[in-house]
């Protein structure tokens, strides 16, 4: 048992903020001196900042990951009954956008191996109603996104790449949210990249999507008085584009912390063979570990959980429930016999930069013990 309960919290943010914290304060400052609360400067800052990390033209700030999503969903226009598909193990957001956006969400099932959307299993979901694809880069775990771009093309298809959990990944050599048509990210505070509230991004190449983009967030406009469209409230707030603006320096460093803890648990489960399953990486990738997930046998997973906890180390479960088994969207009636099953044994261990290898090792011999 490791001593001083909760030694190991699921995620802790001290770590990053004590790099920042300082240097937010003083520009906070500034900020309220200035009152620049909506918009402005440190927004703009960061647009382009960001924009340039994902390599792409542009990038628009909005309130969340999940306006992102649905502001990205909304410029599609969507008539009554199209669809969009979608993972059927995501974060709800990703089918609440396609909701919240006017269209229908039809879910695909994942890959066991990768817990990504299985792009095998797209085409057949593909009717003359669906308008786009929504891969989501799962735990930061880039999904694959070559067959996506190629079923995309063959059927006139939007890619809208949510990378939510996937800031910093690599496909390919190519960031992901750069791939698609349109990236979408949270910077919810324990994403790979956080902020110290809610806050969102959307990224694109297209200039005229951006524009759409910029309007939507923003009531319709651009210029004062001007509303061409029906938008939202839905800006990157200030406060939070000048923490984000502090912590993007650091994301690469932060990203490669959660590689190197995951390369030690992985190494440490490898040792003996046991029926835990470690995360798949492929070699074309760069995964950021957004989340660590193992899968255990279903009949231990839940008696381990509580065992860990009571040990003191917090874990997570992303997620209970495939989007079908929520009583959100219960209603889409459907088979997706991999998410069911995933959903049943994996286990999201701690995983955030700041982690050290003797917590790690430690983690892993409770879960080997406890598991025998
Ligand atoms: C895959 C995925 N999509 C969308 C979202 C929504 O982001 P937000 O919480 O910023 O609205 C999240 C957030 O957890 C997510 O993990």
């Amino acid at each position: 048992m490791i001593e001083n309960r909760n030694i190991v919290p699921f995620v802790d943010l001290n770590f990053q903020n004590t790099q920042i914290k300082e240097e937010v304060l003083n520009d906070l400052n500034d900020l309220v001196v200035n009152s620049r609360f909506i918009l402005g400067e440190q927004v703009s800052i960061f647009e382009e900042q960001f924009a340039d990390y994902c390599e792409t033209s542009q990038c628009i700030g909005v309130s969340s990951g999940t306006d992102a999503l649905t502001i990205a969903v909304k410029s599609l226009s969507l008539n009554p009954g199209d669809e969009i598909i979608v993972p059927a193990n995501t974060f709800v957001a990703t089918a609440e956008a396609v909701v919240h956006g006017g269209g229908v969400p039809v879910l695909v099932d994942i890959q066991e191996d990768s817990y990504n959307i299985d792009p095998e299993l797209i085409e057949t979901s593909i009717t003359g109603k669906t308008k786009a694809i929504i891969p989501v880069h799962l735990y930061g775990k880039p999904a694959d996104m070559d067959p996506i771009m190629d079923l995309a093309k063959k059927y006139n298809l939007t890619v809208i790449e949510d990378a939510a959990q996937a800031h910093g990944a690599l496909y390919k050599g190519k960031r992901v949210g750069s791939i698609g048509d349109i990236g979408c990210f949270s910077f919810y505070p324990s994403k790979n990249l956080g902020a110290w509230g809610d806050g969102g991004a959307i990224v694109t190449s297209d200039s005229l999507k951006a524009q759409q983009f910029r309007e939507l967030r923003d009531h319709g406009s651009t210029k004062k008085n001007v509303h061409s469209t029906i938008g939202y409230t839905s800006r990157l707030d200030a406060i939070q584009a000048l923490v984000l603006n502090k912590k993007l320096p650091y994301l690469d460093e932060w990203n490669q912390l959660r590689k190197d803890s995951s390369q030690i648990y992985n190494d440490q489960f490898a040792l003996d063979n046991t029926n835990i399953v470690s995360p798949k990486y492929k070699e074309d990738e760069d995964h950021v570990y957004h989340i660590y997930a193992i899968q255990v046998p279903p009949a231990s997973r839940d008696t381990l959980q509580d065992h860990l906890n009571e040990s003191g180390i917090m874990t997570g479960i992303h997620y209970p429930n495939p989007i079908h088994k929520t009583k959100a969207f219960n209603y889409i009636k459907g088979s997706y016999p991999v998410s069911e099953e995933v959903s049943t044994k994996i286990l999201s261990l701690p995983m955030y930069p700041g982690l050290q290898p003797k917590q790690l090792k430690e983690i892993v011999k409770l879960i080997k013990t406890n598991l025998k």
